[in-house]
């Protein structure tokens, strides 16, 4: 059945990058979350568009959704959705954003769909049947070592409140790896380390929206996805490493130095 599932993740998908496409470049109006955290008119047009296309075929089923705190029935199927990660870059018409969209069942990630309309990219997983690049088979990189490796990360939006906490890590990654860059959506993040484009990806304070779709595409493409320590993800889980495989034990080992250090 997964296959039905993905067939609308991928619809609901690029039902939202559509919209995204469309208003791209144009102003947008924006409101406040926190200080920095903000949302727009975009983030809850596409929100409609994706929650239509799931419910018009699966009412029964639970979604949890970035924008609409929705009540939970304890459904088997529960649906994640990010309308727009990357709402801050969509809000400066900075290229790089897109829509989010996974299914666990029975509390196991199933499928994860994600779409970015500036590219025409969409990157879709499928528990057992692999992940794909607009219908390409994606396949992790082979970097073996932190030295070799482009790395990415992000930053939550209380970064000004703990910027010294925040930075100490950062620098101590940036020392070992050959280069790491910040692009402002962490589902495009996951893609691209499922797209060998880049070789592993941190990042703390996550929600679910952020990482559950991009974790099945990630995983599907031969990567691996655990917490800092190296122990499971849950689907509520908070942060997030995201690797290649090959490297995942030299940057535990990097975060395990700085838990340490944050001790003495
Ligand atoms: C954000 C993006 C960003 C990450 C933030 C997220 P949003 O999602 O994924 O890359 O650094 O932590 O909150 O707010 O644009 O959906
Ligand atoms: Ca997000
Ligand atoms: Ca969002």
């Amino acid at each position: 059945m997964s296959w039905r599932h993905l067939a609308v993740a991928t619809e609901a998908v690029l039902r939202a990058g559509a919209v995204q496409r469309e208003r791209y470049g144009r102003g947008v109006q924006v409101e406040y979350k926190g200080e920095i955290d903000l949302i727009t008119e975009v983030d809850r047009a596409c929100e409609l568009a994706i929650l239509e296309t799931i419910r018009s075929r699966y009412p029964g089923h639970d979604i949890v959704t970035e924008e609409t705190d929705l009540a939970r029935t304890g459904s088997r199927f529960v649906w994640f959705v990010d309308p727009l990660d990357g709402t801050t870059n969509f809000a400066h018409s900075y290229p790089t954003f897109c829509a989010s969209v996974g299914l666990a069942v029975d509390g196991e990630l199933a499928v994860g769909a994600i779409y970015d309309p500036i590219r025409d990219e969409l990157f879709t997983g499928e528990k057992k049947a692999g992940s794909h690049l607009n219908g390409r088979r994606l396949h992790v990189s082979s970097a073996g070592t932190l030295i070799q490796s482009l790395l990415i990360t992000g930053f939550p939006y209380d970064l000004h409140q703990k910027l010294a906490t925040r930075l100490r890590l950062f620098n101590r990654i940036m020392g070992r790896a050959r280069a790491v860059r910040r692009d402002g959506s962490a589902a495009l993040d996951l893609c691209y380390v499922a797209a060998g484009r880049a070789d592993g990806f941190w990042e703390e304070i996550l929600k679910p929206w952020d990482m559950n779709a991009g974790r099945v595409i990630l995983e599907e493409a031969g990567g691996r996805a655990t917490r800092f320590d190296g122990t499971p993800l849950g689907l509520g889980s908070d942060e997030i490493l995201a690797t290649n495989g090959l490297i995942h034990d030299e940057l535990v080992a990097v975060l395990r130095e700085e838990t340490q250090a944050a001790l003495v």
